[in-house]
């Protein structure tokens, strides 16, 4: 088992309806790949964590890469992991409010995973992006 999580950013013209229907089918087709995970829109960007068999993590890469409801799509973090952390979201749709940051941080703190997972998730829902504090540093 792998956790992957990536950043991209969405096409001009994408609309809520559209996010709505890329959760519909990530919900749809997440479980026969057995992939679970969470999907933040926020700023026009995506943060999307997946947890899954390495296979299958990559078979989901490759159709990702060729939607053109996003760009730039950039992993951040890849890792063996032992266990789901999100073992009931098929693919979970999360604000970027304080209230839906402290359930993911709350609940990938709760796992024996290094710190450097939580700090992405954080980065992006203060600033919207990733790499942003490196920039201003
Ligand atoms: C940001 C983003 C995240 C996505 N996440 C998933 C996902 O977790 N699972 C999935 O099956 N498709 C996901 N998709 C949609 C896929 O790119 C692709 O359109 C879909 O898997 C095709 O499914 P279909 O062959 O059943 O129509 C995502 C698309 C975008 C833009």
């Amino acid at each position: 088992m792998e956790r992957m999580l990536y950043t991209s950013r969405a096409c001009t013209v994408l609309a809520s309806d559209d996010v709505f229907r890329i959760i519909e089918t990530s919900a749809r087709n997440n479980p026969s790949r057995n992939v679970t995970g969470f999907l933040i829109f926020h700023q026009g960007r995506f943060l999307q964590l997946v947890e899954g068999e390495a296979q299958a993590l990559d078979g989901l890469l490759e159709v990702l890469k060729r939607d053109p409801r996003h760009y730039g799509l950039t992993v951040h973090y890849r890792e063996p992991a032992l266990t789901r952390c999100f073992p009931n979201w098929r693919m979970r749709r999360l604000g970027s409010s304080a209230q839906a940051g402290e359930e993911i941080l709350g609940t990938l703190a709760r796992h024996p995973i290094g710190p450097h997972c939580m700090n992405l998730v954080s980065e992006f829902l203060t600033y919207g992006q990733l790499g942003s504090l490196k920039r201003s540093a």
